[in-house]
């Protein structure tokens, strides 16, 4: 019996190798990592641990085609409670990736190391569960604690590293970087300054990028064109220099568990930023008013790892109609660890300057004193109940 294990090479994958073979009797074991943009030491850490251990190991590359689903999400105005989603919008990408391959090499089970206390199980198995593998999930079937794990790898003499393992429990991707547990577990322990790797301390200094939007997808920053991958590591380079896009929160997860979380996330903050800008102009109020409640219903889905579920495909249609219109550019502002949108553009602008300013007396034939009847109206059942109740009931 066959069984594919996603495999980060940490702490909780490399003991499921031994364990898929002890505990659930399969003999052979390939281990698959993913990549949706993981810092290079996170793969030579896999590499390391898989070949100590003797694994088959696989590596996808899955860059690409999560960077466009992170450029979805900004087209949406992804957050979940204020975060731009991260790990999140990885799950389906990986998980599909890994079952892919798992079919591939005619394998009978596909295992995960997430706890059963995170959302991260109900993602993969979300994607997982439409195949007729097995789905093991040995760190919660077992009841693993950390502790347990390490003393297990001690007896084993399992190829474990510090690094990712370290102090704290970080999942990094092209689109976020998260870093929870150790005393950030406690939620009034204020942050050390080391656990930040992608964003610096505001400086005083201020500087202005251009970012070209094509139907709601960034495709260009001060003129230069880049690719979907490519532009969020520019942004995320300079974004973060200037300490943009940190979070520090405490999240509900799906299971109802409160758990404190630390994300940075430069680029995402920006584009969705710079995003919702352009849509302010380019929109009228009826479709931004209704567009917060498919982004927010679209946000809760990725959130669950749901992204492929047909709630989503028809959001995305609304979606889709309403960015035909989202192009232009908009400037953006880093300061002290703010990017703000200090100007927008749009030949699709819902906007006359004529119209709003104060300084044209009529506008295609409407003169000021035309709004006095809309005022005359203005509020007149509120002031017809007000008055209403006074009578009836006299103080
Ligand atoms: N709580 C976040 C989520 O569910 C991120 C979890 C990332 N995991 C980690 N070990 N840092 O999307
Ligand atoms: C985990 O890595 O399994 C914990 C994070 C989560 O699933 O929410």
């Amino acid at each position: 019996k066959k069984v594919a294990l996603a495999f980060s090479g940490g702490l909780d994958t490399t003991v499921c190798v031994p364990i898929l073979k002890e505990e659930y009797g399969y003999d052979e074991v390939i281990g698959v990592t993913v990549d949706v943009g993981q810092p290079e030491g996170e793969f030579e850490e896999a590499y390391e641990t898989a070949e100590a251990l003797g694994l088959d190991h696989y590596v996808i590359d899955a860059k690409d085609e999560f960077a466009q689903l992170c450029l979805d999400s900004v087209r949406a105005n992804a957050d979940y409670q204020g975060y731009p989603l991260g790990t999140a919008l990885a799950r389906p990408v990986i998980a599909n990736a890994i079952l892919d391959l798992a079919l591939e090499e005619d394998c009978d089970g596909i295992a995960h190391g997430c706890t059963g206390k995170g959302n991260d199980q109900l993602r993969f198995e979300a994607v997982w569960r439409a195949s007729d593998l097995e789905v093991i999930a040995p760190v919660r079937e077992m009841g693993m604690t950390r502790e347990w794990e390490i003393e297990y790898a001690a007896e084993k003499d399992l190829p474990v590293q510090g690094g990712n393992e370290g102090v704290w429990s970080i999942d990094t991707n092209l689109w976020s970087r998260s870093i929870e547990g150790g005393n950030l577990e406690d939620p009034s322990y204020v942050p050390p300054e080391e656990i930040f790797e992608w964003t610096s301390q505001p400086s005083g200094e201020t500087e202005l990028i251009e970012i070209e939007f094509e139907n709601g997808y960034p495709v260009a920053i001060d003129g230069e064109e880049m690719e979907p991958n490519e532009l969020i590591a520019f942004l995320n380079e300079k974004a973060g220099s200037h300490g943009v896009g940190r979070t520090d929160m405490m999240e509900d997860r799906m299971l109802g568990l409160k758990v404190r979380e630390n994300y940075e996330h430069p680029a995402a903050t920006t584009l969705l930023n710079a995003h919702e800008s352009l849509e302010g102009l380019v929109l009228t109020k009826e479709e931004r008013d209704f567009k917060q409640t498919v982004d927010a219903e679209w946000g809760q889905k990725a959130y669950e790892g749901l992204i492929d579920a047909p709630l989503v495909g028809a959001l995305d249609a609304f979606v889709e109609k309403t960015q035909e219109r989202v192009t232009g550019t908009v400037t953006i502002k880093f300061q002290g660890g703010m990017a703000q949108a200090v100007g927008r553009d749009s030949d699709y602008a819902v906007y006359s300057e004529s119209a709003a300013s104060f300084n044209t007396e009529t506008v295609d034939g409407i003169e000021q004193a035309d709004a006095t009847g809309v005022a005359k109206y203005h509020g007149f059942q509120s002031r017809l109940a007000n008055e209403g109740a006074k009578k009836a009931k006299p103080e």
